[in-house]
């Protein structure tokens, strides 16, 4: 092995990953005094929450009535019953407080005439329990996540959070008890590598869109944090459950939000009918997620679909007012220009369910702390590790994520990361030091793929990867296609030993960082269509047409999955959800069948 040698740093808090959830942890931690570091393998205002369009649901009820308890109830509903209810209380919760000070730090909200905080129709959003549509979604136009990335990026910046910006992180330095003493990084303009040493590491590492050919995702969401997660020994949760947004622009896969629809947009077929009616008689085309994109693949399968393929669905917004499409709707405007050629005023626009979300991660409670399950206690908190944004699954989003609950999920717990941080970490206190084997591993690893001269190109590996996963782990599932898909997916895991790397380099190595994206995507990639082909019902997200209806008494339960690099091999077990609230405001939402 070649000789390398680490730059030591340490800090208080050590935060990987620079989009909302990141970026909010960080200024908790920062504002709370401590010593904190932000490492990210992009610049910040390129993370992937600035793709983020029609905006974060809050109750504040500017448009009509609205409460907290009701947004909670749509969101137990919308997780079809998968998600922990305290997690969801805290979430709904808190909401508000945390869009007014996002408010309060300049986020550019749209407005109303009477100067609020403009609000619109979403998914699954309903008043009184599921009753009718409430508009509880706050938008910057369709430019939210842009506005609260670039918002939250300059308020860390008046706070002492010091930037590690293109550092691409390998690993978690895990001790031999079980501790998290920080995480390694290699610095891509110098090729240096670093070792930061932290009382709390922090992974707001985002989602692994990229597992999949056809993604709303940035050629960047590679989940990086939870392969670190399976590499330090620890399972990952509930990966099996993957969002379809219905509104990707077919053959792009670029996203139209679901605000177009929240803002009177709809979805015929070739036979110009409104479908959604026939599917959610009461939502139509504001149900929630997975239903639309089900209907909407349905529809294509029986010959109804639109184009000389007859392979995608039509999104009407040229009935819309053009002056409200060009305050409201401005950006997906420009993208159906560029990427179908399409005036949304005078044309729909073609659009197929396109991977969007990853509702699985790395299982956290509601204050960040990652959890594992050691000596049968499902809720073992790892010392000195936690998990925020998509990276994490605490579980709020349970087997379907509603749209707009997204952004809130980041701001909500990423603040609650920062006050655990404060409530938890003495600033300057003593670290034990880094030993001479911390990072070993890595080094290891780092060299192997460094040096790797067989055959295959990574490119090569990603494709066979992305369409194993578009073909065998889709938006419809049965036995035989996911039994299909593990095999596929191991063969490639296999073939990942003959990996081509032809740049030796230690400085902008764009190959090597790809081997490194890819070598976090095929782990993830091998424990979600496992856990796929093991969970023998319907849930949100995971429909399978073998088991069509939700087995509640051998299925609620959370997926935990472990993965071990060398064999391949992944190993399941299971968490219970928390079937309990946080407060004697609301009680626990027992389930029931779950229509719109
Ligand atoms: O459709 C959208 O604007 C996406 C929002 C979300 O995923 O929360």
């Amino acid at each position: 092995m070649a000789s390398y040698k680490w730059i030591d740093h340490s800090f208080d808090v050590v935060v990987v990953g620079a989009g909302g959830s990141g970026l909010r942890a960080a200024l908790g931690a920062a504002q709370a005094g401590l010593k904190t570091a932000c490492i990210t393998k992009v610049f910040p205002t390129r993370s992937h929450t600035v793709a983020a369009q029609g905006g974060i649901s809050a109750s504040l009820g500017n448009m009509g009535e609205d409460d907290w308890r009701w947004h909670m109830y749509d969101t137990v509903k919308g997780s079809d019953w998968l998600g922990d209810q305290d997690a969801i209380e805290y979430l709904c919760r808190e909401a508000p407080a945390a869009v007014y000070e996002l408010e309060h730090w300049g986020v550019p909200f749209s407005r109303t005439e009477d100067g609020k905080i403009y609000q619109r129709a979403f998914g699954g959003m309903t008043r009184n329990f599921g009753e009718g549509p409430v508009q509880r979604t706050c938008a910057a136009a369709d430019r939210t996540g842009h506005a609260i990335l670039h918002t939250l990026y300059g308020q860390s910046l008046r706070h002492s959070t010091e930037f590690f910006i293109e550092y691409f992180a390998l690993d978690l330095i895990m001790d031999e008890e079980g501790v998290c003493r920080g995480v390694t990084a290699w610095k891509l303009d110098d090729g240096t590598l670093h070792r930061f040493r932290a009382q709390k590491t922090i992974l707001a590492t985002g989602g692994y869109g990229r597992a999949y050919f056809s993604a709303t995702s940035a050629h960047t969401c590679t989940g990086d944090g939870n392969a670190m997660v399976l590499r330090a020994g620890l399972p990952l949760q509930d990966m099996e459950f993957v969002q379809f947004h219905p509104t990707g622009i077919y053959g792009a896969g670029c996203l139209i939000t679901e605000g177009a629809r929240g803002e009177g947009g709809y979805l015929t077929n070739s036979e110009g009918e409104r479908f959604m009616e026939r599917y959610a008689p009461n939502a139509k085309d504001l149900a929630s997620r997975d239903v639309v994109s089900r209907a909407m693949t349905m529809e294509i399968r029986d010959g109804r679909g639109v184009g000389p393929d007859k392979d995608h669905i039509f999104l009407h917004l040229d009935h819309l007012d053009p002056k409200i499409l060009a305050e409201r709707l401005p950006g997906i405007s420009e993208s159906a220009k560029v990427f179908a050629g399409v005036d949304v005023t005078r044309a729909p626009i073609p659009v197929l369910p396109t991977v969007h979300y990853n509702m699985g991660g790395i299982p956290t409670n509601y204050h960040g702390e990652v959890l594992t399950k050691a000596k049968g206690d499902p809720d073992t908190v790892v010392p000195g590790l936690m998990a925020v944004g998509e990276a994490a699954c605490v579980s709020v989003h349970g087997a379907n994520r509603l749209g707009s609950n997204s952004l809130i999920d980041l701001v909500v717990f990423g603040r609650a990361a920062g006050l655990r941080c404060a409530a938890t970490v003495e600033g300057g206190a003593n670290q034990p030091d880094l030993t001479a084997k911390a990072g070993e591993a890595t080094l290891e690893r780092f060299d192997r793929l460094r040096n790797a001269s067989g055959g295959t190109p990574t490119a090569k590996l990603r494709l066979d990867m992305q369409r194993a996963m578009q073909e065998n782990c889709a938006v419809f599932r049965t036995q035989e296609v996911l039994d299909e898909g593990v095999s596929r997916i191991a063969e490639v895991h296999k073939g990942a030993s003959d990996i081509a790397i032809n740049d030796r380099s230690m400085i902008w190595n764009t190959d090597l960082v790809e081997a490194l994206e890819f070598d976090n995507l095929i782990a993830q990639a091998a424990v979600t269509v496992n856990s796929a082909a093991a969970r023998t019902e319907s849930r949100g997200a995971h429909a399978r047409e073998d088991f069509p209806e939700r087995d509640d008494k051998q299925w609620m339960k959370h997926t935990l999955s472990w993965f071990d690099e060398a064999t391949g091999k992944v190993t399941l077990g299971d968490r219970p959800v928390h079937e309990y609230t946080l407060s004697n405001d609301i009680a626990y939402i027992e389930p029931k069948a779950r229509v719109y």
